[in-house]
């Protein structure tokens, strides 16, 4: 179905990521029907370009990034056509006279504002898009992380944008709930009866989340020495995925409701002790550089793997632990939840020692689908012998589709944004509950005077995040 008209200006438009993903994620949606050919996309930036420059610059970024749809010659002229440029100062008075002007000769329904910029400028730019008018009530604003570096920054950046923007015009994106797997996640609690009432603590023996990744920080080094996987991962798209696993069914599907219930969640998490952290560092191994080189910092202390254990303290959950992990430079790109359920309370079979529990594990990429673990009999004539089998659903086989295909997180959104729903961004309230939380943990590991703990480039993290289970009488799954 296709969104209203829209004109939508990309602050940093010559940035990284609108080159990446808000670009070519507008692209496919107008291939797909969805963009109407009436939309306008404006390029602010601080560069000086002409429009045909713009142009050629975001035909070259779409052959990039997009290469298989911009040999679509016709389409990607449509796009193209969609485009215009200004050159724009964001805390000066260059520039937004020009971009009224634009703006204000079309009549397109919906506008929007993605800042695609260093958040230092959020103020500023939303300050003159309220004082000059180019904003009305009902434009949108678009902002992504880093949301804040720890709960203080956080407020502020929260208080500069809500000076000239109200909570329903801001879109705070975190590209996790844009994911297909992510939200079925949500589909699979509250669309299916049969899960509802084994969900909590008195079933389920814990829950484990792991977002392992293969790519190392080359490139990014910079950015990430002084975010570390704790605020680069975990205060955001982890603290999301703990939020949709755990939180209470929303009366609708709605912003506030599921808004509401994510807040609770993270409001009822337990303060994590030192003793239940692992921080971890890559050294080389298997081929690859060691962290330290990728963030030329001889010397960094920085994070690239975290593990937790976590508790929620709430009528569901009480005595059910959470455990989380991260890490970056590990053997293989995985992230999957696991639910384990609690053995069975009594075992009547003599030739297994243990009836394992049942377990419910959630594929979010790659391989996106579902398993269930179960017990069967061992076939043969060995007696009552068990084992746990997978019964397994892979959406690209089950829907026969390419999952590689699916909409990118980055293109729902966009068009949620033109929509006008807020589900799947986060609010403010929800951002500055997860600061608060994971402030005491990065102040404990500042003050400590350890280090992370190393683990090679390409293995599965640290020994202290195997050992974080074991004490516990648990087992991660393998990162495979
Ligand atoms: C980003 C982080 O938000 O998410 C990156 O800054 C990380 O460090 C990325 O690699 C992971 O996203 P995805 O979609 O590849 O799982």
């Amino acid at each position: 179905i296709p969104v209203d008209p829209f004109d939508l200006v990309i602050f940093g438009a010559s940035g990284d990521l609108a080159q990446r993903k808000i670009l070519p994620s507008l692209y496919h949606r107008m291939i797909a029907g969805q963009m109407p050919r009436e939309a306008r996309i404006f390029g602010a930036a601080r560069s000086k370009m002409s429009r045909s420059e713009f142009q050629d610059y975001v035909a070259d970024a779409l052959r990039k990034f997009a290469p298989e749809s911009a040999k679509d010659e016709e389409s990607l002229k449509a796009f193209l056509d969609c485009l215009d440029y200004v050159a724009i100062d964001a805390t000066g008075e260059g520039g937004w006279s020009d971009l009224k002007a634009k703006i204000e000769d079309g009549a397109n329904p919906v506008r929007a504002f993605y800042m695609s910029v260093a958040p230092s400028l959020f103020g500023a730019i939303s300050e003159r898009l309220s004082q000059t008018g180019i904003a009305t009530e009902d434009s949108r604003i678009v902002v992504e992380k880093p949301l804040g570096h720890d709960l203080e920054s956080a407020r502020a950046l929260n208080a500069q944008l809500s000076a000239s923007f109200d909570e329903s015009q801001i879109y705070r994106i975190d590209h996790y709930l844009g994911k297909e797997t992510v939200q079925n996640l949500m589909a699979l609690r509250f669309a299916n009866a049969l899960f509802e009432p084994l969900w909590n603590a008195q079933h389920i023996d814990h829950v484990q989340i792991t977002v392992a990744e293969s790519i190392g920080v080359a490139g990014r080094g910079g950015y990430y020495d002084k975010s570390g996987a704790m605020r680069d991962m975990v205060q955001n798209h982890i603290m999301q995925l703990l939020c949709l696993t755990a939180m209470e069914p929303p009366s609708r599907f709605d912003p506030d409701s599921v808004r509401d219930e994510k807040l609770k969640v993270i409001r009822a998490l337990d303060p994590v002790e030192l003793k239940d952290t692992v921080r971890g560092q890559y050294r080389a191994g298997n081929g690859e550089a060691s962290y330290k080189e990728h963030a030329e910092n001889p010397d960094s202390k920085t994070e690239s793997f975290v593990a937790l254990k976590v508790g929620i303290s709430n009528w569901r959950w009480t005595g059910t632990p959470f455990y989380l992990r991260t890490g970056k430079r590990l053997r293989a790109r995985m992230s999957e939840i696991e639910v384990q359920f609690k053995e069975p309370p009594h075992n009547i079979f003599r030739g297994s020692e243990r009836v394992p529990g049942n377990a419910l594990v959630i594929r979010l990429q790659p391989n996106e689908g579902i398993t269930m673990l179960m017990t069967i009999k061992e076939p043969g004539q060995g007696g009552m012998r068990l084992r746990r089998v997978p019964l397994d659903m892979s959406f690209a086989q089950t829907l026969d589709i390419d999952t590689s295909e699916m909409a990118d997180a980055y293109e729902r959104l966009i068009m949620d944004v033109i929509r006008g729903d807020q589900t799947l961004f986060m609010r403010g309230d929800e951002v500055e509950a997860a600061w608060a939380w994971t402030d005491p943990i990065l102040q404990a590991w500042a003050e400590s005077s350890a280090s992370p703990e190393p683990y090679d480039a390409g293995g599965s993290g640290p020994d202290g995040a195997l050992a974080l289970m074991h004490m516990d009488g648990r087992k991660w799954r393998e990162i495979e």
